[in-house]
């Protein structure tokens, strides 16, 4: 906290007037990967008495096992709204979001949006609160795959263009940010905050029974297995690809159970196309955050096309075989246990035997994803009010701790200053700004 702010013109202070009001935060969450992300932002929000959290689901994943048992397991509060915008073509799923977001957004007249990540939700959100003239923070900003194939990409790059203050992962990040023209002010190098709830929910996680359920364990302990997830648009939207995919995951599989928790784009595939698959890779419905975890934590080797797992799998120092041709996520590589095999059958199956053979992907954790990076990112907020010699005036401001300073004023109306006033600069904090008298 700062101190109580004052508010000087010229040398004579005319104004000592702190007024006690809550910066309104209105958190989006939309689909399964913004969830690990946005609980610990509300877990430390909740905490400060000085900051009002709003929670909006927009509905974009429905299903249990997608949404509300993360919010059970994570104690997620329930949101104050869900928008209910369900399935959609891109087009019409984000047009709803914008759509249905704007009068939530008049409604509430949050001082700041704050949305995670690169789903349809977090763009359509965004734009909708900038064309309002709301204040939009990103967290996990600047990551780029550099394919603009791929629709969280184009989410990231339009997010990225129009947030005001942007929360970024890993160096990478910042550089991509700088590189497209975005000041240095706006960019908070804060680490990762899926890790956060990684660190918080691993011991809650280890106590999950998943592993008997699946017959994971024998008389000693956990026996040798993998965890395959697939819901890549370019990998599972075809038969062709996913068969093929599926052909090289049979090797794997010829070697130790396979665990596959089936996305829902995937489950369409694979029931309109009935692909065959080996009967030690086990198809089931998609996992809960604890059991995933334990999972994961547990596994010898774990194959996906998954952004979020890229990073889980280096947290937990776990081999990760990505099954895509590139990474919006460098660091997973450069310092994690992630290796980027591509597509390839042959490919993906030399690497896994290699992996099994012990040869896998060591790494070590990147920095700042230290179980602290939601306490990172603080918003700190002052409204002010007061008079001058040609009227009322309100001011608000608002800053960033971290770091260095975010400074807004959205008003400093001067009522009828009269046609030559002497321009007067106002000072407080590090900053100061312009008058008249
Ligand atoms: C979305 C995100 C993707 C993210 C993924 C995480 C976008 C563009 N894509 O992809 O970045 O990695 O979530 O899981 O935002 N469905 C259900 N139940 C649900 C939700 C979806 O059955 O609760 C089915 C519907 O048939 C839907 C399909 O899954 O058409 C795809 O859902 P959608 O949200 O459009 O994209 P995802 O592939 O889930
Ligand atoms: N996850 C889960 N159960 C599953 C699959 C994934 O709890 O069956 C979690 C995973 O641990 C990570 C998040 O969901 O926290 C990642 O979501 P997903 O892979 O759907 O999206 P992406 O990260 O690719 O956007």
């Amino acid at each position: 906290m700062t101190n109580t702010p004052v508010l000087y013109c010229v040398s004579k202070p005319v104004l000592e007037y702190p007024m006690s009001q809550r910066l309104k935060i209105l958190n989006i969450v939309g689909a399964r990967p913004n969830l690990p992300k946005i609980a610990p932002l509300i877990h430390e929000m909740r905490r400060r008495p000085e900051i009002e959290p709003i929670l909006v689901h927009t509905g974009q994943h429905y299903d249990e096992k997608l949404s509300d048992i993360f919010f059970r397991q994570m104690g997620i509060p329930a949101p104050h709204l869900n928008l209910e915008v369900g399935s959609g073509s891109h087009a019409s799923q984000t047009a709803e979001i914008l759509k249905r977001t704007e009068p939530v957004l008049l409604e509430y007249k949050p001082d700041l949006v704050l949305v995670v990540g690169d789903v349809n939700s977090t763009i359509a959100v965004s734009l909708a609160a900038v064309k309002l003239g709301i204040r939009v923070a990103h967290v996990e900003a600047g990551l780029r795959s550099f394919d603009r194939t791929m629709p969280e990409e184009i989410n990231r790059v339009l997010t990225d263009a129009i947030a005001d203050y942007l929360f970024v992962t890993e160096e990478d990040g910042v550089k991509h940010l700088l590189q497209e023209g975005r000041s240095r002010e706006s960019i908070f190098l804060v680490g990762n905050v899926m890790i956060d709830s990684l660190r918080h929910f691993l011991p809650v996680a280890q106590q999950s029974r998943i592993g008997d359920e699946l017959g994971l364990k024998n008389g000693t302990g956990w026996r040798r297995f993998g965890v395959l997830t697939l819901h890549r648009p370019s990998n599972v939207d075809s038969a062709e690809k996913l068969g093929h995919l599926l052909g090289a995951i049979d090797a794997v599989a010829a070697e130790m159970p396979v665990i596959f928790p089936v996305h829902p784009r995937t489950q369409q595939r694979l029931t309109e196309d009935g692909i065959r698959h080996h009967p030690q890779l086990r198809l089931v419905p998609p996992v809960g955050y604890l059991d995933f975890l334990c999972l994961l934590s547990k596994s010898t080797l774990v194959l996906t096309d998954s952004g979020g797992i890229q990073e889980e799998t280096t947290a937990l120092g776990v081999p990760c075989l990505t099954l895509r041709e590139n990474t919006e996520r460098p660091i997973t590589i450069s310092e994690g246990t992630n290796l980027l095999v591509g597509t390839d059958p042959a490919k993906i199956i030399a690497a896994a035997r290699d992996t099994l053979a012990g040869k896998g992907k060591t790494g070590r954790i990147p920095p700042l994803w230290d179980g602290q990076a939601a306490k990172r990112i603080q918003f700190e907020y002052r409204f002010v009010k007061g008079t001058c010699p040609f009227g009322q005036f309100s001011l608000r401001w608002q800053m960033n701790g971290y770091e260095t300073w975010c400074f807004q004023i959205d008003r400093l109306r001067p009522l009828a200053a009269p046609p030559g006033a002497e321009r007067v600069r106002a000072h407080f904090g590090q900053s100061s700004i312009q008058g008249c008298r």
